[in-house]
């Protein structure tokens, strides 16, 4: 049974202190969550210990990077590898969101060489994919995620591919209001599915949790996460809200 996860996107937001009060009030809202069920919570490099610190004995509640570093270790002033993550015990890193691909010239090749790194050393890729307004609009959205899934995952073996989770999030749905219908999602998460069983067989593409993300609130979560092919959701802005959260994680199936 592949895995329901609620993911926190906190992007560039919150003071540490803010950031505290936050999990706290989420961790003490959400009760235990049952074996399928996980809460990732994808916080700025700068507050992955005090979260880890905070999440530590919590059952099925996991801390991820928003991002990560190609390069093993050296000189690359700014940049987090890896191993840093690992030091910190982070379960999972956040790859190719939308706004690293656009603000940040994230290409599918660097993506490739990320999810390798982490891959490599054991941390859980989140892998973002999705079109624009553009792309949907003419109808070639498929075509376009398709080659997202191509060119950065298809290299991987199946053993890999299956430690990695993947986001649906739709650029025009990013941060909108506008979310993507609970058919566009489903219909986007059965074709991801399909391509994956294509080039890993069914069984395996069985096994991998497809996230949506773009405008989760907790009033559309349990629509959106009772889509047969919707394994719950990477959320930015609603994340910064205990009681929206909450209810997020809730809604889960
Ligand atoms: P949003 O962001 O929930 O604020 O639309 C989602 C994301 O970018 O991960």
């Amino acid at each position: 049974m592949r895995q329901q996860i609620a993911a926190a996107n906190w992007k560039m937001n919150l003071t540490l202190e803010q950031g505290e009060k936050l999990l706290d009030e989420i961790l003490g809202k959400m009760g235990n969550l049952a074996a399928n069920r996980q809460a990732v919570f994808a916080v700025p490099f700068p507050y992955l210990a005090m979260a880890r610190q905070k999440t530590g004995v919590r059952a099925q509640v996991s801390v991820a990077a928003q991002n990560c570093s190609n390069k093993k270790s050296g000189a690359y002033t700014g940049e987090v590898s890896v191993d840093m993550l690992n030091s910190l015990q982070v379960s999972y890193v956040v790859l190719g969101h939308s706004e690293r691909r656009e603000y940040f010239q994230e290409s599918n090749q660097l993506l490739a060489e990320k999810l390798d790194i982490c891959l490599a050393g054991n941390l859980k890729p989140i892998f973002c994919c999705g079109e624009s307004l553009l792309i949907r609009e003419a109808n070639t959205q498929n075509e376009f995620v398709g080659r997202q899934l191509e060119e950065s995952l298809f290299h991987l073996t199946a053993e890999q591919l299956q430690q990695v989770v993947i986001a649906y999030e739709p650029i025009w749905a990013i941060g909108t209001g506008k979310t993507a219908s609970s058919e566009q999602a489903q219909e986007m998460h059965a074709f991801i599915r399909a391509r994956l069983a294509q080039q890993y067989g069914a069984g395996l593409a069985n096994e991998i949790s497809i996230l949506y993300g773009g405008s989760v609130k907790a009033s559309n979560a349990a629509e959106l996460f009772g889509q047969p092919d919707v394994d719950g959701g990477l959320v930015g802005g609603a994340s910064l809200i205990a009681d929206e959260f909450t209810a997020i994680i809730k809604a889960l199936r």
